[in-house]
């Protein structure tokens, strides 16, 4: 079932940006969707029309059923929204913070809520402290409590674990999953791909404001994922021979690995390799493993930034 819909939305700054270019999506009830794409790509955009904060300049959205222009508050009270800029009073204690947050949205006080939300984002022990006094990422994980404190049925993070080290991410993932586990939807974006690759049940590519791809993350893993042929150099080199553009070769920017990209099943590596040799080229280690979402990402984007058909 689809708990939000999202048709032909545009959105066209004042001064001429178009960031949303005729989108419709729709997102399914308790998914973990993972919206990727570089950055001034439209995502920041999507979220804030979705969440109402940013005005569409056309289209139709609904949440729940209901349209987000026209039963605003219904639908924000639907919404928990981590944004990707820090923006926290500085002055109020993390506690305060997210007992106004409650009130912000005419819920009623829940000391018990805010205390297993602290405790499950590693931040119990700090309630007291002003939110100024913390590290950013404290903050960003105070953003998170702050968004949960309206007990939304959908929960928007726009890249979350920006600044925020790597064992307090898994951290914040595994919380992540329990919302997931009690029926919450999760729309993500990330710069790590690795997370959305862990997280996701669909992935979502958008590009110049257009969503250039959706697809479970099962069968894009399977359709592009293929596998990686990874081929560590003797010695660097500075690019790859003319000899062996027939092959799909990527070097690697130190210059010490080049990686092909095959479909399982395909043959002439044993050729290929003899064709290195051939050039001069020494090898140090060959090893073969799936294609990572990352490498499905950026041959998506691909330099001049056009529009891929898989
Ligand atoms: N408030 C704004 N005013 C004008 N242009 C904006 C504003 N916010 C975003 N943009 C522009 O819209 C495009 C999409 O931005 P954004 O949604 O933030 O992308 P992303 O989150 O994918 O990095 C960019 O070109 C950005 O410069
Ligand atoms: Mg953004």
């Amino acid at each position: 079932m689809s708990i939000i819909n999202i048709q032909n939305v545009t959105k066209t700054f004042p001064e001429g940006t178009k960031a949303l270019d005729n989108v419709s999506l729709s997102i399914n009830d308790g998914e973990v969707f993972a919206l990727l794409g570089p950055n001034g790509a439209g995502k920041t955009t999507l979220i804030g029309v979705i969440a109402g904060v940013v005005q569409k300049t056309d289209g139709t959205i609904t949440v729940l059923g209901k349209d987000t222009v026209k039963d605003y508050r219904q639908t924000r009270g639907t919404i928990g929204l981590v944004p990707q800029e820090i923006q926290v009073d500085i002055f109020l204690s993390i506690k305060k913070t997210l007992e106004y947050q409650r009130g912000f949205f005419g819920k009623r006080k829940n000391e018990k809520l805010i205390e297993k939300t602290l405790k499950a984002l590693s931040l119990w022990d700090k309630k007291d402290a002003p939110v100024g006094s913390l590290s950013g990422g404290m903050k960003r994980r105070v953003l998170i409590a702050k968004a949960l404190m309206n007990e939304p049925k959908i929960l928007f993070l726009d890249e979350p674990t920006a600044g925020v080290d790597v064992e307090l991410r898994k951290g914040m993932w595994d919380y992540v999953k329990e919302l997931k586990k009690n029926g919450t939807t999760i729309i993500l974006t990330t710069h790590y791909l690795e997370e959305a690759e862990m997280m996701a049940d669909r992935i979502g590519v958008i590009n110049k404001g257009k969503i250039i791809l959706v697809e479970e993350k099962k069968t894009l893993m399977k359709k592009l994922g293929d596998k990686t042929l990874e081929i560590t150099l003797d010695t660097p080199i500075q690019k790859i021979p003319e000899k062996l553009t027939q092959y799909n070769l990527s070097l690697t920017k130190d210059g010490e690995k080049i990686t092909y990209r095959y479909k399982p099943g395909q043959t002439g590596i044993t050729k290929l390799l003899a064709n290195i040799k051939e050039c001069g080229i020494s090898l140090k280690d060959v090893e073969t493993r799936e294609t990572s979402l990352e490498e499905i990402f950026l041959s998506l984007i691909d330099n001049n930034n056009e529009t891929k058909t898989i």
